[in-house]
Parts: C-alpha cells; structure tokens; sequence
C-alpha cells in the first residue's frame, strides 16, 4: 500500500473555531437574509467560503513583515517584491495593488479608453471565463466581457484534464470576424470560474499567438498561477521533469500583462499585482491611474510589511511539496463526495470542489438560485459556509437587464491553504452527504433585495414553495 504524504509543514499557532446550534445558524442565516456572505464569521465553523486572503503565512513571512519599510515612497519591500516578480515571472514592470481587482480598476478603463481613441466602438474583452470582478471592471469600463471556455468543461461528470481551455475555434473566429473590437484576451489561470481547472500549456501557447498575431495583447489573470502549473507538470508529459519555476516561466512568456490577486498563490492576507512584461509606456499610464486609485506607486495600497510578506509567499507557492499537499487536499475531499454519489466538476480543481447543483436540484430554476439552497441547507446542517458560483454571481446582461444564462449552478467549497487538516475535510463531507440526502425537503429562494451589480456578495432572500 502506498503511504500517504503528509502536509510539508507542522503547526505553531492555532485560532479556536467555534461550534454553534442548529437554532443559533437558523438565527444567523435569517438575520443575514439567506446569504452566507452576510453572515459574521464567528458565527461559522469551517470557513470554505473562498481561498481568498483566508490561508495561514509561514513563520518566514511573518517574520519578514518586521522588516517591512513602511516609507511612503521608494519604500526597500517595493524593490524586493519588483525583483521577485521579475525573477519568477521575468517581467520588467511591477506595480503593487491592495487586491486583484484593484489591478483591474487601474488597468482595465485605460485599455478600454485607448482603444476608444483607436477607434474601436464596441469593446470587448475575450476570455476563457472571466472572474465576476474582472466581468465587473470591464463592464463599468464600457466594456463586454465574452467567455470562450471549451465545451467539455460544462459536462461536470466528464473528466478531462484541462477544463480551464479556451475554445480555440471561437477565439480563432472571434479574431477573425470581430478583430477590431477586441481590447486583449485575459487567460485565467487557473480558470475559478468552471471549477478551478487548468489550461494546458498548449491551450495558453495557442491562445496567446493568435491574440498576437493580430496585435492583440495577452493578459493573465494570474491569480492561481502555481496551481495551473502544478497541474501541467502532472499532467503535461512534456513538463514532467522541469521544474515549477521553469514552468511558471514558460507560461508568464506568453503574456504582456499581469494582474493578480496574491491572495490566492500569493499566500498574503491582502495583495496584489498589476505587471507588465516591458511595455514601458502602458505602465506609465498605469502609474498615473494608480496614484488616485490604489496609493502612491511603490505602494498601491498595501503596508511595507504587506509588501514584504507577499514576496516570499511567491516564492514559497512555487514549492511542489507544498503543491502536492494541497492539491492533494482538495482531491480528498472531492473523492469522498463522489464516493458518496454528491456530483462534482471533475476531476477536482486545484483550490475547491465545486458540488453540480443542478443535478441535485434538477427541479429547481436557475433563477431560483440551487447552489445558493445547497449553501444554505449546508451551513445550518454543520456551520459550514460555501458559497455560490452560478446565476446568482453571473447576475444580468448590463444591456437587456435580463437574467444572463449561467453555463453551471455549483455550490463551491473552497480550501484555504495551510489551514484545515482532513479531519475538517471528512467532518464538510459527512455533513454534505446528510444534506444532500434530504434535498427534496430545500425550498427555492428569490429575491428580497437585489443589487444591481456583484449581487451576490449583498443580495438578501426569501423561501418560496417548490
Ligand atoms: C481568478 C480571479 N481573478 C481575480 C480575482 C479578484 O481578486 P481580489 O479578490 O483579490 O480582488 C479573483 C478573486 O477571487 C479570482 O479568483
């Protein structure tokens, strides 16, 4: 039998979690308007809400926040996080930002814009699937935001390995027929939007050469960019004995732009990038949107210290033991989902498994909100948060105001990195498994208070019959 490898770390600090009542979560959850985003978080248990911000530093990191140089301009953590950007991804121009999507305000209106005084009357952005902040910020640019993901990723019980792709016969066509529109490409990696599936190498190659050979240029939403790499060493014979870094490398030689949120694989509580490979004059102009917008360049909103930590957390995402242990994680627990029969997007993503909820709610409207009752029923059953990935988040056209078809319904149980044992994993799955076995009893949800955009994270509902 083979052994199992356990997490590349031990424990040195804890935090208490608190168990509550079915009465306390039933209280909490009508308080918060059946929305788990409403809810404080000392009233849950296991937080799976997102991966965002929510994982544990190393001692290294926190250590190196105590050398953090808290100067307001030209401060020494900028020149260290600038030098280890250009040393993992090879890019020349860095600038900090307090999240991904501040990245994304600075950048996104000023594409946008440039394109406008090219001429261009119908921007648009194409994507393998854009994130709901992404999909935000090129909207509020006067932008549309088109998602060209490869049809095997809607089929959730189909396993294929590389679920993030584009669908490089849409893009070829959209290249073709709509050229002139298009602002940039944005390759999400890896793609959250369908699961947390990867892109291949190949798809990114493919991808980003035709954006070029039309001059069009290649954005990565960077987000998760060791776990996409992680993935094409598994599963990418061609990559199976580089290293991580190498890969990293390979990927990032593909793009022109980056913008991340390094609350993901960045391993920070708060961070994020806006880089640029040598584009000296685009930067610039990024610089002025960042001084108003985010803070003074060699800061963007972050600490010193924040700076600081989010360098060697880089660092520290391209190890493959910690890798290995953390996808490993999340494949555990999506095993033992589907050993039970719970429908998930397979194979597992590299930072969540997301439940296909509607094939547990077949009945259900998309516009009644499945995932979001499978939420719901899940937190009042164990405590445990999940949030909602499907027509609730895809929200409705900016145009028509109509509902925008969601391509899934999945309730997504996102694992924060280095921070739950399996032992949190069998009690999420346990608790599950008893929820989805009294699905016929959950009643649909509509609207109480419906926000115009992002609803998701402040939309308040009620039950109705089923
Ligand atoms: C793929 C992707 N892009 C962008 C963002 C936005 O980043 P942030 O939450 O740091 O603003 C996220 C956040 O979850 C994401 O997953």
């Amino acid at each position: 039998m083979s052994r199992s490898i356990p997490e590349p770390w031990r424990i040195k600090m804890v935090e208490p979690i608190r168990m509550t009542t079915k009465a306390q979560r039933k209280n909490a959850l009508i308080e918060a308007g059946l929305n788990p985003f409403i809810l404080k978080s000392e009233d849950v248990f296991i937080d799976l809400l997102t991966d965002s911000g929510t994982g544990a530093m190393s001692d290294r990191q926190w250590a190196n926040m105590l050398l953090g140089d808290e100067s307001y301009a030209g401060s020494k953590s900028y020149y260290l996080l600038s030098k280890t950007v250009e040393e993992i991804f090879d890019f020349q121009y860095t600038i900090p930002v307090h999240q991904g999507r501040g990245a994304e305000q600075i950048l996104f209106p000023l594409l946008v814009e440039l394109a406008k005084e090219k001429g261009v009357s119908e921007p648009i952005f194409l994507s393998n699937h854009h994130f709901d902040t992404t999909k935000a910020h090129v909207e509020m640019a006067g932008a549309r935001a088109k998602n060209l993901i490869c049809a095997s990723s809607l089929q959730t019980e189909i396993t294929n390995d590389w679920k993030g792709n584009f669908d490089l016969s849409k893009l070829s066509n959209e290249i073709k027929y709509n050229r002139k529109n298009i602002v940039a490409i944005i390759i999400t990696i890896t793609c959250n939007s369908v699961g947390g599936q990867p892109v291949s190498m190949d798809n990114i190659r493919s991808a980003a050469r035709m954006a070029r050979d039309s001059g069009i240029p290649v954005i990565i939403d960077a987000a998760r960019f060791a776990e996409n790499a992680y993935f094409i060493k598994q599963r990418d014979s061609n990559f199976s004995h580089e290293t991580i870094s190498k890969i990293v490398k390979k990927i990032f030689s593909e793009a022109d732009i980056f913008t991340m949120s390094a609350k993901k694989d960045g391993m920070v509580n708060i961070g994020g990038l806006c880089c640029f490979r040598n584009n000296e004059s685009l930067f610039r102009q990024v610089q002025l949107r960042c001084v108003p917008m985010e803070g003074f360049v060699t800061y963007g909103g972050l600490a010193g210290r924040d700076m600081a930590a989010m360098a060697i957390g880089l660092q520290e995402a391209l190890d493959e033991d910690h890798l290995r242990s953390r996808i490993a994680q999340v494949e555990y627990l999506g095993h033992k989902l589907q050993q039970s029969g719970i429908p998930i997007q397979t194979p597992v993503g590299g930072h969540a498994v997301f439940v296909d909820a509607r094939k547990i709610f077949p009945d259900i409207k998309p516009e009644n909100f499945p995932a979001q009752v499978l939420c719901n029923a899940l937190y009042l059953e164990s405590g445990v948060r999940a949030t909602e990935i499907g027509s609730l988040m895809m929200g409705r056209d900016p145009i028509t105001g109509q509902q925008e078809p969601s391509l899934f319904e999945l309730m997504r149980l996102t694992i924060p990195r280095r921070t739950y044992t399996d032992n949190h994993m069998n009690y999420v799955a346990d608790s599950l498994i008893d929820v989805v076995k009294k699905a016929d009893m959950l009643k649909p949800l509509e609207f109480e208070y419906e926000p115009k955009i992002l609803r998701h994270f402040t939309a308040r509902f009620r039950e109705i019959e089923r």
